[in-house]
């Protein structure tokens, strides 16, 4: 791993991390033989509106028995829906080796092994043959790369002609100083943020082709908005991102909410073709 990779990594690196999920649902005396999806739903998707938001990005195209790459794909909950309701075989590659631990032991919890196959690395050097997957899939990673030529042109080069880049990303809205911590980035040297129509030009520069785009800023900043009001009144989930975050969850959360009701950055996620 480069230096900056093993930064991000420490950044995100949680000990014991598939242990500590098994605790937690034992706690809600939810039965381990018989665990669910929807159980491990909270903590699963690494991203703002969590399951609710994937279900939309994959109702953007078909998405039926097609071979997907998820680049950064996290604890892998994406990669199990896609698996799940579309009968996708879904590869996940992420740099934390605990992320892909507990990717591949939740896959196996909720019965998706078969389907779902989860690898340690980098989403800018894909062990990937070219032209190798119907879909490739991002949600929250590209922030912490610093060079998105590569990172895109990775995506790129795996997905077959024809094939959909699916993206759900945070964009820096212009050229305002962004405070952190954020939940991606403990401090600025982690993060990597470039603005959306950057990014649509680095894509397009590679050939592929928009489709679709849709800004999701104000169904984030609802989100965050009731997530910490209910965080307020009823404390910490049982089984939610802090466990991800830790202490610092509450201050990530309401700093990302305030960057976005500034204007400071936006959320977007959108659909190209090669
Ligand atoms: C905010 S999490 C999102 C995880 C997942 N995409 C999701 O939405 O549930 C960011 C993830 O990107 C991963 N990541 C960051 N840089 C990466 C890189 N260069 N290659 C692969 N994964 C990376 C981190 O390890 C982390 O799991």
């Amino acid at each position: 791993m480069n230096p900056v990779d093993q930064k991000i990594e420490a950044h995100y690196h949680k000990e014991g991390l598939f242990e500590e999920i098994l605790a937690r649902l034992e706690n809600q005396n939810i039965d381990l033989n018989h665990i669910q999806r929807s159980d491990i739903a909270g903590v699963d998707e690494f991203h703002m509106r969590g399951a609710a938001v994937s279900k939309e990005l994959a109702a953007a195209i078909d998405l039926n028995d097609k071979k997907v790459l998820d680049m950064g794909s996290g604890l892998g909950g994406p990669c199990r829906m896609l698996a799940d309701k579309f009968n996708c075989t879904a590869t996940g590659i992420d740099l934390s080796p605990e992320f892909v631990r507990t990717a591949n032991a939740l896959s196996k919890l909720v019965g998706l092994d078969d389907k779902t196959f989860f690898i340690q690395g980098s989403a800018t050097r894909l062990p990937f043959e070219d032209n190798s997957f119907d879909v490739v899939w991002t949600q929250h990673v590209q922030m912490n790369v610093p060079d998105k030529q590569l990172f895109y042109g990775e995506a790129h080069r795996v997905l077959k002609p024809g094939g959909h880049f699916l993206y759900y990303d945070i964009f820096r809205k212009n050229d305002g100083k962004i405070q952190y911590p954020m939940p991606w980035a403990s401090q600025e040297s982690l993060s990597f943020l470039i603005k959306n129509d950057e990014m649509a030009q680095i894509v397009e520069s590679l050939g592929l082709n928009p489709i679709s785009k849709t800004n999701q800023t104000q169904a984030g900043i609802a989100f965050f908005t009731s997530l910490l009001a209910k965080v307020k009144q009823h404390g910490p989930p049982k089984l939610g991102l802090n466990v991800l975050m830790g202490d610092s969850t509450v201050s990530k959360l309401t700093n990302l909410l305030a960057h976005l009701e500034k204007g400071l950055l936006v959320l977007e996620s959108g659909v190209y073709q090669k």
